[in-house]
């Protein structure tokens, strides 16, 4: 395998094992604001990896020959000859996740342009766009590098001073650099382009003016969290776009500076407004003091079918999605994904469950109505004994569910809600990536240790539509010396409306004990007074010296 890897923790974590530091991060649940999909169900772990692949970062875009072309960090790309490591490769993907994917190595290194910056840095790709901007009927490739710091010790993989797009007029084979890199200052950062789909088209859902143009985002300082704290950490994301004649001559940029009236432009980045900014920290105390901010780098792409604007953002434990009605926003949190801290366990185990970083939606995937997508990420360090990991263009599963009003269903009393196509679990984390243990069936145990110490727990169920339900039973799980059991304040709720609610006239049977003697295996009935909703949950404080509970199965009923 490759030397070095872009942009992980390694240093981070070797810089905590020197200073004996032994810090415990804590957490907490996040509720997504945004009420645009009533389901959403993201895989624990990758799914599909091109084996033949190494790198990570993998930016996506869809061009006029039907082809993906992408560019890696670190790694060989489509190669397996250890001499063809670079820091930035860009290669073409054919075919689809269901028919199967292949992927050709185009160019590396040098041969795509310079690096702007002394000292120690190199080329780690942002993003790309296929558009045919010249007019000559085929489109040109436009890929966005920025220099990475890749010293050694903390500074590492820690600040990205500058960057530049270089173009391509034959797939991907040759490219031209600009004279001067475009962006510096730390203003505008990781440059990724919205992915309108096959050839920019889909833009034209902007009318026909403002199809004429490349749109692209920018984080504020850095591409992740700078977990040295060498230049702040990014909370905000802008966007700009560029003529798609001219997108290597920044004079010709605008920076989308507010909507008081429409969308307005400046050619003056000074004016640039946000289209989102998010100062959410996720898991303070271990890594980070101050736990992770919450914008990386990743994809906005244009899901045309759902006439949608997600943007992918993830932290070193979680996945951050958020949606928007247009490019420039507003962008809410609609999915958080946590897959706490690694060890982390690879495709090839009994037990997948792995985030990732730079995580990405290739628009080419995205099923004709929309709600089944696939989300690119990468990860290598922290992986589990005798487990694999994803360096490589890895993929896995996200569906989703728009949210549209319903009238509530009365289900007969024999029927589980749980089990009723369409249902989807939900949880604070699943340590094994088992969510699907909640209704399998059997009384198989998953818990909720995650390596952080929670102030909550929660296992549930969310749905398309909204049922009628009064009784809930929670089968616990395994028994454990340090946590499986909830510690006090359990209740239930249900959503309606996007909003959690304590249910009212409660009643538990038996009596639930609030210690280790609630696991193994013992069944609780929880009653309640008729209510409505598209999700239903058992929340409360979770015991234990690491603050975890176990469940075997979680099922829901409306009793007649
Ligand atoms: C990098 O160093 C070279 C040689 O000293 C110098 O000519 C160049 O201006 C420097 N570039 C930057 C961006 O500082
Ligand atoms: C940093 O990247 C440059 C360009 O790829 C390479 O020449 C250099 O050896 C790298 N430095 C380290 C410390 O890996
Ligand atoms: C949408 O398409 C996916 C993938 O083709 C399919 O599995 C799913 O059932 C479809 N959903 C609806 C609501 O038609
Ligand atoms: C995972 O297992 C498959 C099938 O045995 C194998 O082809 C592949 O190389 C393995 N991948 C990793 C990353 O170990
Ligand atoms: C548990 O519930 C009580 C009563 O509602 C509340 O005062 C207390 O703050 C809760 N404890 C925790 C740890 O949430």
């Amino acid at each position: 395998m490759a030397p070095s890897r872009t942009g992980w923790t390694v240093a981070v974590l070797c810089g905590l094992a020197l200073s004996g530091v032994e810090a415990v991060p804590s957490s907490t649940l996040v509720d997504p604001e945004s009420t645009f999909f009533s389901t959403n169900l993201i895989a624990y772990s990758s799914e599909l990896n091109i084996d033949q692949s190494d790198g990570d970062l993998w930016p996506t875009t869809w061009a006029d020959d039907d082809n993906v072309y992408t560019a890696n960090g670190d790694g060989l790309g489509f190669s397996t000859d250890q001499a063809d490591f670079a820091d930035c490769t860009v290669s073409r993907i054919s075919g689809t996740p269901e028919t199967g994917l292949s992927g050709v190595r185009l160019a590396a290194g040098d041969a795509l342009g310079p690096i702007w910056v002394n000292g120690s840095y190199n080329r780690k790709p942002t993003g790309i766009v296929a558009v045919d901007g010249d007019g000559d009927g085929k489109d040109e490739l436009y890929l966005v590098v920025q220099m990475l710091n890749n010293g050694t010790g903390d500074v590492a993989f820690n600040d990205v001073p500058a960057a530049s797009i270089l173009r391509s007029t034959d797939y991907g084979v040759t490219w031209t650099s600009t004279e001067a890199p475009m962006f510096t200052n730390y203003v505008f950062t990781t440059v990724f382009f919205l992915d309108f789909g096959k050839s920019n088209f889909q833009a034209t859902v902007l009318g026909s003016d403002d199809s004429k143009y490349v749109y692209a985002y920018g984080l504020d300082n850095n591409w992740r969290d700078s977990v040295d704290g060498s230049v702040p950490d990014p909370q905000s994301v802008y966007l700009a776009r560029a003529p798609i004649s001219s997108i290597q001559d920044i004079s010709t940029w605008e920076f989308f500076s507010g909507t008081a009236i429409s969308p307005a432009w400046s050619s003056d980045i000074a004016f640039r407004q946000p289209v989102l900014h998010d100062t959410r920290r996720v898991y303070p105390g271990g890594e980070t003091v101050d736990g992770f901010s919450v914008i990386s780098q990743g994809s906005v792409v244009y899901n045309a079918p759902l006439n949608r604007y997600l943007y992918t953002s993830w932290t070193d434990y979680t996945f951050e999605f958020y949606e928007a009605p247009q490019p420039w926003g507003p962008f809410t949190l609609f999915a958080w994904k946590d897959f706490g801290v690694t060890p982390w366990f690879g495709l090839n185990t009994t037990t997948p469950k792995n985030g990732g970083y730079a995580t990405t939606i290739p628009s080419k995937f995205i099923s004709e109505n929309g709600t089944k997508m696939w989300v690119q990420s990468n990860w290598f360090v922290g992986a589990a004994a005798n487990s694999d990991w994803n360096y490589c263009f890895s993929l896995r599963s996200l569906e989703v569910t728009k949210y549209s009003p319903s009238t509530p269903e009365n289900q007969p009393s024999s029927t589980n809600l749980a089990m009723i196509d369409g249902t989807v679990p939900i949880c604070k984390t699943a340590h094994y990536g088992h969510l699907s243990y909640l209704n399998d069936g059997s009384t198989l145990s998953e818990d909720s240790w995650d390596g952080s110490l929670k102030d909550h727990d929660r296992w549930g169920y969310t749905w398309p539509i909204e049922y009628n339900m009064n009784r809930i039973v929670y089968t616990t799980g395994d028994s454990f010396s340090d946590g499986g059991w909830f510690a006090s304040n359990l209740t239930v709720q249900i959503r309606h409306g996007f909003i959690w609610e304590d249910v009212t006239g409660l009643a538990v049977s038996p009596e639930y004990p609030y210690d280790s003697s609630a696991v193994p295996n013992k069944e609780y009935t929880f009653t309640f007074d008729n209510a409505a909703g598209d999700g239903i949950q058992i929340i409360g404080v979770p015991g234990g010296s690491w603050t975890f509970t176990s469940i075997g199965e979680l099922s829901v009923y409306l009793n007649s």
